[in-house]
């Protein structure tokens, strides 16, 4: 099969002045795609900034003869979001890619979180994926073509000790995700997930050196080009980490159907072992598919 390519393609990475949204970047502009490298520039909490870390990127960029421009926005700043849209649009009349990468860490046990870190992290995680999505959806719409990339985490997925602020975030993003790939589907805008494992700064401290050393962002990036390519499918959260690739999806049981009348709490502690058997179980594309479960067992189907 030919190569995949993104000549004549414009992608918006954020976050891209470092670690993961870097590595997306210039593998994007390599295969041809036109680039704006968003980022901050601020350190790992999200505070202070610069245009310094995107800047450099832009300038590896150029050096390899690809096209990129620079955005030192906020993803979370409404003004700065809609000028580095409109940055694209000006340079090249088009916005075909958004990888929302941009993030932050604020750890801490729940009982020692402040709630201005577990809203500064879903702010940056979520409205901060929000927002440029919002500000390209419109574009993809009337190109009748968008590729949309949301960063999660095996936090948010299954869950890590001092990070509910994160894990809340990050599996937002998958329900965000959900419902987008339903309401782009007509317009041929495709919406998936990266859940990565990588060494950055923002693991560094967190895994000994030999292994980090087997976690190379750049072995992340094979996922989230092929997910914003042609080709990509829709509603896939892709798991990619030390170059291994898997789907994570949500599954849920058959379960049983106690009836209409007499329902109790004791009928369903003593069902529980019945309602939670993986037997048959089943991932859905969408809540209505669900809840038909629930008529036909009512049914008895
Ligand atoms: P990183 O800290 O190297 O990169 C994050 C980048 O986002 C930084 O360059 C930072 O300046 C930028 N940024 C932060 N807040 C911003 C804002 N408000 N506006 C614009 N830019 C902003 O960390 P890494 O590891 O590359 O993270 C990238 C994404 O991958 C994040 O969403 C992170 O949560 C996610 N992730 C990373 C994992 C890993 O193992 N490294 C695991 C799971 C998820």
């Amino acid at each position: 099969m030919a190569d995949i390519r993104f000549d004549g393609k414009v992608a918006i990475v954020t976050g891209a002045g470092g670690g993961l949204g870097r590595q997306h970047a210039l593998e994007l502009a390599r295969r041809g795609a036109k680039v704006v490298i968003n980022d901050l520039g601020g350190s790992m909490d999200g505070s202070g900034g610069s245009s310094a870390a995107a800047e450099a990127v832009v300038a590896e960029i150029k050096a390899f003869g690809g096209e990129a421009i620079a955005n030192g926005s906020s993803v979370t700043d409404d003004a700065g979001v809609a000028n580095m849209v409109q940055q694209a649009m000006d340079a090249w009349g088009r916005i075909d890619i958004l990888v929302a990468n941009a993030g932050i860490l604020r750890d801490k046990t729940f009982s020692k979180m402040e709630m201005a870190d577990f809203e500064a992290v879903m702010n940056v995680h979520v409205m901060g994926s929000v927002k440029p999505a919002k500000a390209v959806w419109e574009i993809m719409k009337a190109q009748n073509y968008g590729r949309i990339v949301v960063t999660t985490s095996s936090t948010g997925l299954y869950g890590n000790f001092g990070q509910s602020n994160y894990g809340a975030a990050k599996l937002a993003l998958i329900g965000f995700m959900n419902t987008l790939k339903l309401e782009g589907q007509k317009n041929n805008i495709h919406v998936n997930a990266i859940s990565p494992v990588a060494a950055t700064r923002m693991t560094e401290n967190l895994m000994p050196a030999e292994v980090l050393a087997k976690l190379k962002p750049e072995y992340v990036t094979p996922a989230v080009v092929y997910l914003v390519s042609e080709e990509a499918p829709t509603g896939v959260v892709m798991t990619a980490g030390a170059g291994a690739f898997a789907q994570a999806r949500i599954y849920e049981t058959e379960g049983v159907y106690l009836g209409e009348g007499g329902l109790s709490v004791e009928e369903v502690r003593d069902n529980f072992a019945r309602i939670t058997d993986p037997t048959g179980q089943q991932a859905y594309v969408n809540g209505g598919e669900q809840s038909g479960k629930f008529f036909r067992k009512m049914q008895g189907g």
